[in-house]
């Protein structure tokens, strides 16, 4: 595996490869089982396989968040290693943002709820990372995982909007034996909010699976009452939105394909998962 901290260098290997298919995974570090999926999907359907390591500031609304995100290299080159990864791009921040970025996208009603409401700027901090690796690296195919479902549909519109050629690929979101979302905020979590956690999705799970009893209200009602027995839980929100605009959804019949969306709190770690009912 090739590990290239600069544009450049990138550039220059990728060049040289050219006529070869090359799937790309952009990720933020901190590796584990959920984003080795989405490196191993890639390597079954390319010849190349890119993968970028980058926190990007500009898509963090709290600077807590950010000083606290974990970081790995060693240990996440190590486990890309195991995957068959060709190329690791691990730029510093200068390396991507030598001045301030002032592009705004205006990427419509999804931006406007669940997450891209909860957390201001997040979405566009996302949209310009990820246009700029598009453009560093070139991929035929980008792949991202469910586990952040709104996040796969802004990458939609944005492609959709800017008529970019990559073919992005949602990949199903991979989970702890307990039912947890894998994630890499995860580790911060104290043992009894470790212990605890895995009520988020057992509680999504278990109502998603009600849609003939229960109207899209009733449902998410169960939900915030059911997470409302946990202590250590604070809800930032429960949704039920449709499969393409992420608008919340009032009658089953009005949407083609419907999820159910939470923002929990757990002390000062937010985590966030989705379970599809329809
Ligand atoms: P990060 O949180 O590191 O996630 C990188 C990719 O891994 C994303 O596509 C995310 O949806 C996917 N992923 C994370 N946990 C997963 C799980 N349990 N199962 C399946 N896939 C999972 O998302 C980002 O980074 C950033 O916003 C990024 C797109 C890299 C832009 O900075």
């Amino acid at each position: 595996m090739l590990i290239f901290k600069t544009i450049n260098e990138t550039r220059e290997f990728l060049c040289s490869q050219k006529g070869k298919s090359l799937g790309f995974v952009p990720t933020m570090g901190a590796l584990h089982q959920g984003h080795l999926d989405l490196v191993r999907k890639a390597r079954q359907e390319n010849e190349l396989v890119a993968v970028s390591i980058f926190v990007n500031p500009i898509q963090f609304n709290n600077p807590e968040d950010l000083e606290k995100y974990p970081r790995m290299p060693e240990l996440d080159a190590n486990m890309l290693r195991s995957v068959g990864c060709d190329v690791l791009f691990m730029p510093d921040v200068s390396e991507m943002y030598p001045q301030p970025e002032s592009t705004v996208y205006d990427f419509g009603p999804i931006e406007k709820v669940m997450e891209g409401a909860a957390r201001p700027g997040h979405f566009n901090g996302v949209g310009i990372v990820v246009r700029k690796l598009f453009e560093i690296i070139e991929p035929q195919k980008a792949y991202f995982g469910e586990k952040d479902f709104q996040q796969l549909a802004v990458i939609r519109e944005l492609v959709r909007k800017l008529s970019l050629s990559v073919q992005i690929v949602g990949c199903d979101t991979v989970r702890e034996p307990d039912g947890l979302a894998m994630s890499s905020r995860n580790m911060r979590l104290t043992d009894n909010e470790r212990a605890v956690a895995p009520k988020i999705y057992q509680a999504l799970q278990t109502y998603a699976r009600h849609k003939e009893t229960l109207t899209p209200s009733s449902m998410k009602n169960s939900i915030v009452k059911e997470l409302h027995n946990e202590p250590l839980f604070r809800i930032d929100y429960i949704e039920i939105a449709d499969d393409t605009y992420l608008q919340p959804v009032s009658r089953w019949a009005d949407a083609s394909g419907a999820l159910v969306f939470a923002a929990v709190f757990l002390g000062n770690v937010r985590l966030i998962d989705n379970v599809r009912i329809f």
